[in-house]
């Protein structure tokens, strides 16, 4: 049997930090993560904008033979996993999994509050989509559910502003306006891969008490309980500690930033989605 890695995918950076997760979880694994830098953010796109960029994406993660591929993307999760799922992977590669980050979490954030109130702060695409709240409501029926979305987030840490004074006004602005419409939120999920790294502002002003949910940590919870279900998925998965990072952006652009969101050193290659045509670095 062959053996390939784990694909990862992401509208940019955002996923690296859910990678991040699920690497120290799986650490002998094989991963290969394309982020669609070129293209992204998903963040305000329609659904059939993020459903064509994101089939590209993970047709080509499918070919390389990737038997699963997580989408590491919020918005793409959110509007379009089901789609894929149902629709396309049938045809694409039936034995091959698609897996997305909403659903680890909206399974587990209702045992975690005690006021019954659950805040969701995110992308305006996936708030839209109502994607957390259905789910949450799903697996909690007796939970109240307040989402939030904050446009500037994204931005605020592409642009290395998640420090600066600018983040504090619109990390204020935003949690400000969660609560003051419901109060009793006691448990925020960050439901955009972006925001652990404005982790700190948001701590700094988050009413006392409350608890932040790290996206991350329970992906890479769910994922190894997945593959401990799923052998036959699992037994076709590499192991060998490999990772490979491919943007549709150029590398020379890519791997400085994306250094941030994974911590630790990235050299990338070029993958051009629609025509899979990749080139060298270009300087
Ligand atoms: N990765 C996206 C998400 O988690 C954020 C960036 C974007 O809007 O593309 O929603």
């Amino acid at each position: 049997m062959e053996h390939h890695p784990i694909g990862v995918f992401d509208s940019g950076f955002g996923g690296l930090t859910v990678l991040r997760e699920i690497e120290s979880a799986l650490p002998h694994h094989d991963f290969l993560y394309l982020g669609d830098n070129a293209r992204a953010p998903y963040g305000n796109r329609s659904f059939e904008v993020v459903h064509a960029y994101t089939l590209e994406a993970v047709a080509w993660l499918l070919e390389l033979g990737c038997p699963l591929v997580i989408l590491a993307c919020n918005t793409a999760s959110a509007k379009v996993l089901r789609t894929i799922q149902q629709r396309d992977l049938p045809r694409l590669a039936p034995g091959a999994r698609v897996l997305g980050v909403i659903r680890p979490v909206t399974e587990t954030v209702g045992a975690l509050t005690r006021s019954g109130h659950i805040g969701v702060l995110a992308t305006a695409g996936t708030v839209a989509s109502d994607s957390y709240r259905i789910e949450i409501l799903k697996h909690f029926p007796q939970v109240t559910v307040v989402q939030q979305e904050c446009p500037m987030w994204v931005p605020l840490v592409e642009n290395r502003e998640a420090d600066g004074e600018g983040a504090d006004f619109f990390v204020r602005r935003d949690l400000g306006r969660l609560f003051a419409r419901d109060p009793l939120v006691d448990t925020l999920v960050l439901g955009c891969t972006h925001y652990p790294l404005l982790e700190e502002k948001i701590r700094a002003h988050l009413p006392a008490g409350v608890r932040l949910v790290s996206q991350g940590r329970i992906v890479a919870r769910s994922l190894t309980d997945y593959l401990e279900r799923h052998p036959e998925i699992a037994g076709r998965c590499s192991r060998s500690g490999r990772r490979t990072f491919y943007t549709s952006e150029n590398p020379v652009v890519f791997d400085p930033a994306a250094a941030l969101f994974y911590g630790r050193p990235v050299r990338s290659r070029h993958i051009c989605l629609p025509n899979r045509q990749g080139y060298d670095r270009k300087h």
